[in-house]
């Protein structure tokens, strides 16, 4: 059974812990918290159970006892074949973590980042195992949402990211090559264009929070659920993309020319999209419309999982 080290048990690293345990992996699982450690196994269970009743884990008890607490990064990274880095997004805890990694990992195994917005880089340059280290950022929550991009440092080498790959593909991930480092990777790149310019709209009174969120939700949110913007527009002019960019780009041409500035995030503006939105949810509502969120997901990744692509 492959081996994988989980280090931080927040909500990144228990997720990939079940993402690995379900695909049949044996996890060691730590935290330098003992109250996150535990907290971890009920709620791990709980989780595991949900995804159980979407079918998207055929036993759950089996993977949750594929999970075991450890207390240190040594004793998790000892004789582990693919660690996965959950901690803190700081460039000093990364380099601390990683070099406590590096001491304890065998020689064959590969180290990934959850890092948000961290280039390996920028914690990786001075470890002897350097070549191994790679970011591979998953969304949240990795055991609902797929994909995870794998963003090489310039010195990780090649095999470390087609074996990452790979590994990846079999645990259920869909993982995509970022070919090198750039601040935001691809996914918050796209997500921050579109939030300055949902900011922009609703600032300037234009649309309402509510009625933007419709937007996406009831319009392109639709088809994004199963294809990309760029086969979209392959389907929006009967000629495909060359005819829609003829048609389409002079009006994103002139779009472009005045973008989103960056003052859409100041409390000005914030303070005026908040408005917009309502009442914030109590902290026992924020629980519960999380736990809606991931039942609608988990149907969601389920219903996907049913259908096939175009052939
Ligand atoms: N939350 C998200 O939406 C999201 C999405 C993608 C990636 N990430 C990234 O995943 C990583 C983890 O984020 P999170 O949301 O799970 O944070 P979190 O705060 O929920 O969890 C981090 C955990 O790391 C533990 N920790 C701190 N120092 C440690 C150490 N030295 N050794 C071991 N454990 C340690 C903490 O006790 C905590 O339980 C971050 O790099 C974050 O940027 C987060």
């Amino acid at each position: 059974m492959p081996k994988v080290a989980v280090i931080g048990a927040g909500l990144i690293g228990r997720s990939w812990a079940m993402v690995f345990a379900r695909a049949g992996w044996s996890v060691r699982l730590t935290d330098a918290s003992p109250a996150a450690l535990a907290a971890a196994p009920r709620l791990l269970r709980a989780a595991l159970a949900d995804q159980a009743r979407h079918g998207l884990v055929a036993d759950p008890r089996g993977a949750a006892k594929r999970i075991a607490l450890v207390r240190t990064i040594a004793e998790a990274a000892a004789g582990a074949d693919f660690v996965q880095e959950c901690g803190p997004e700081t460039i000093a805890e990364k380099i601390a973590i990683f070099k406590a990694i590096d001491a304890a990992a065998p020689a064959r195994a590969i180290f990934a980042s959850s890092s948000s917005a961290i280039a390996a880089s920028k914690f990786t340059k001075r470890l002897s195992g350097r070549a191994r280290c790679l970011v591979a950022h998953p969304v949240n929550p990795p055991h609902l949402v797929p994909i995870v991009e794998l963003c090489p440092a310039p010195w990780t080498a090649r095999k470390t990211v087609t074996t990452a790959r790979r590994i990846y593909e079999r645990i259920g991930q869909v993982p995509i090559l970022v070919r090198r480092e750039i601040e935001g990777f691809i996914l918050n790149r796209l997500q921050g264009a579109l939030l300055a310019e949902a900011f922009r709209l609703i600032g300037a009174g234009y649309v309402s929070a509510a009625d933007l969120d419709k937007t996406i939700r009831d319009g392109l949110g639709l088809r994004w659920s199963f294809m990309g913007p760029v086969e979209t527009i392959e389907l929006n002019a009967p000629r495909g993309i060359a005819d829609y960019c003829a048609r389409y780009t002079g009006f994103y041409k002139r779009l472009q020319g005045s973008p989103a500035p960056a003052a859409v995030y100041e409390t000005r503006n914030t303070r005026r999209v908040i408005r917009s939105w309502g009442k914030p949810l109590k902290p026992a509502r924020h629980a519960a419309k999380t736990r809606w969120r991931d039942a609608r997901l988990a149907a969601l990744v389920a219903h996907k999982r049913r259908q096939q692509g175009f052939a």
